[in-house]
């Protein structure tokens, strides 16, 4: 059988792990994927998209710095995209027509629930951020119906707009906007979703916010423990992750919104470690 073609497109590419873990779906699963990886020239994105589906390309993966622009580009979206405000999967439809999903949030609430046992049901969340990353993972994290959704960001405005968008999908869950200096009790769960260590730099919460139950994920990922992690430990957290999980969770479901098969993530995760 005559592989498909796929790819992620970003700025830069050449770090992106995206193709390794989609070689090795294709591989587990025996679906005939071919998946590589395209620099597009910043002013370029929608051209390299054209371009890319002209040839035949049945399905793209969307990174840094072009999800908003994958959302804006498409002609229609998933719910799910249509919250998030940002695209990270987009194929054709029956219509030739260029559809946007997002599957980011999907994977952190996956990688919590199924890989690190973290059931989001009821507990106390706290998020720290509130840039394009957040806004990807709310919504997926509402539908679990935590108790309680704080949103702290250094620019606080942007966290209420967070708080104002998606009022309406918090149910049952107590949802509220802040700025670091706020939050001072522990939180059964902390998600750092700023991209404070990027720049080495760590989010001014006050330590307060660690408990010895407290689980801590930083959607960042890196070799060695990040910034953010070690801080957590250092203060007591009762156990970090990283994004890593989330990395591969997100790849699956789109590989299932475009093959309808769903690949097993644990042995990805654990190869993809020890890389
Ligand atoms: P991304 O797509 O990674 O979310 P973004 O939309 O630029 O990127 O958002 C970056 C997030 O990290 C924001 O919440 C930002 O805070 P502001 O909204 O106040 O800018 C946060 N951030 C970046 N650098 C930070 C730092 N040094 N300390 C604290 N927060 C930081």
């Amino acid at each position: 059988m005559t592989n498909e073609l796929y790819a992620v497109v970003g700025n830069p590419i050449s770090h992106s792990k995206s193709p390794r873990i989609h070689s090795l779906f294709a591989c587990q699963t025996g679906e005939p994927v071919e998946y590589t990886a395209i620099q597009a020239p910043i002013d370029e994105f929608s051209g390299t998209v054209r371009h890319f589906f002209e040839r035949g390309g049945k399905g793209l993966n969307v990174t840094v710095p072009f999800k908003e622009q994958a959302w804006t580009l498409a002609d229609h979206r998933t719910t799910r995209a249509e919250k998030a405000g940002a695209a990270n999967t987009l194929f054709l439809d029956q219509e030739n027509e260029l559809v946007a999903d997002n599957t980011d949030g999907v994977g952190i609430v996956r990688d919590l629930q199924n890989n690190h046992g973290v059931a989001l049901k009821g507990l106390k969340v706290l998020v720290l951020g509130a840039g394009g990353a957040v806004r990807g993972v709310i919504g997926p994290i509402l539908a679990e119906q935590p108790a309680e959704l704080t949103i702290t960001n250094r620019t606080v405005a942007k966290a209420e707009a967070l708080v104002r968008l998606f009022a309406k999908d918090a149910g049952a869950t107590e949802l509220s906007a802040c700025g670091f200096e706020a939050p001072d009790q522990p939180f059964d769960l902390i998600i750092n979703g700023t991209s404070a260590s990027l720049q080495g730099d760590l989010p001014p919460v006050s330590a307060n916010v660690i408990g010895p139950a407290t689980v801590v994920y930083d959607m960042m990922y890196s070799l060695q423990t990040t910034t953010f992690n070690q801080w957590a430990l250092d203060n007591g957290a009762h156990r970090v992750h990283d994004g890593l999980g989330m990395l591969v969770e997100q790849a699956a479901e789109s590989f299932f919104v475009w093959r309808g098969v769903r690949p097993e993530t644990a042995p990805v995760i654990e190869e993809l470690r020890t890389d």
